[in-house]
C-alpha cells in the first residue's frame, strides 16, 4: 500500500470547507425534522382518527422508501412539482427534514406514551387545558426519555447527509471525491473524509452525553 498524504495536503482546506455545508444541512434538517416530528407525533396520539391515519401513512411512506430516492425525487422532480429547479442545498434540507420527521415522530410518540398516565390525569383533574398539559408537563418529561434515541437520529442524519453528493452539493464527501478525481488518487482524500465524519459523530455523541447528564441532575 502506498499512501501519500502530502499530495492531498494542499486540498485540505477545500475539503474542510465542506464541514460547514454538511453542518448546515444537518442542523437545518434536524431542527425542521424535529418540529415536524413533534406535530406528527401529536397527530399519532390524537383521538381524531383521520390525524392518526395521515401521520401513520406519512411515516410509512418516508420509512418505506430509500432516502436517496426521496432526495432525487425532490431535486430532479422539482421543475415538475414546483415549476422551477430548486437549489441542491434546498432539496437536501427538505429531503432530510421530511425523512427524519418520520423517524423522529415515532421516537417522540414512544416517549410521550412512556410518560406515566397519572401525569395527564393529574393535569386534567387540576383543570389544565390540553396545550399547556402537553407543552409544559408531558413533552418536557418525554424529551428526557427520548434524548438518546434523538441523538442517535442526529448521528444517522450526519452520516446520511453524504448522500447529497449525488445531487451536486459540495459537502465533505463530494469535495473529497473531487480531490480524488483531480489527482487520480481516491484513497487518501476519502480516508480524510472518513476521519472528518467520525469526528463530527464523536462530537455529537459527547454533546448528547453532556445534555443527558445535565437533564439527569435536574431530576
Ligand atoms: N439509508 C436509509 C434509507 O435509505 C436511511 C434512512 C434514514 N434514517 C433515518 N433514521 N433518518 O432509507
Amino acid at each position: 500500500m502506498n499512501l501519500d498524504f502530502t499530495s492531498v495536503l494542499p486540498s485540505l482546506p477545500f475539503i474542510l470547507k465542506g464541514i460547514g455545508v454538511t453542518l448546515q444541512i444537518v442542523c437545518l434538517a434536524g431542527i425542521l425534522g424535529f418540529l415536524l416530528g413533534v406535530i406528527l407525533s401529536l397527530c399519532k396520539i390524537s383521538s381524531i382518527k383521520v390525524l392518526n391515519w395521515l401521520a401513520d401513512a406519512y411515516t410509512s411512506i418516508f420509512r418505506g422508501t430509500p432516502l436517496i430516492l426521496q432526495l432525487m425525487i425532490i431535486y430532479f422532480g422539482s421543475p415538475q412539482i414546483f415549476g422551477y429547479q430548486i437549489e441542491p442545498i434546498v432539496a437536501a434540507v427538505a429531503a432530510f427534514a421530511l425523512n427524519s420527521a418520520a423517524y423522529i415522530s415515532e421516537i417522540i410518540r414512544a416517549g410521550i406514551l412512556a410518560v406515566d398516565k397519572g401525569q395527564k390525569e393529574a393535569a386534567m383533574a387540576l383543570g389544565v387545558p390540553y396545550r399547556p398539559t402537553m407543552l409544559n408537563i408531558i413533552l418536557p418529561q418525554a424529551m428526557k426519555n427520548i434524548l438518546p434515541a434523538l441523538m442517535n437520529e442526529f448521528i444517522t442524519l450526519t452520516k446520511e447527509s453524504a448522500l447529497v453528493t449525488t445531487i451536486g452539493v459540495m459537502d465533505v464527501m463530494r469535495r473529497a471525491y473531487q480531490v480524488g478525481a483531480d489527482q487520480f488518487k481516491f484513497f487518501e482524500p476519502l480516508l480524510l473524509a472518513g476521519i472528518i465524519y467520525y469526528i463530527m459523530v464523536t462530537v455529537l455523541t459527547l454533546l448528547g452525553k453532556v445534555i443527558e447528564r445535565r437533564l439527569r441532575t435536574s431530576d
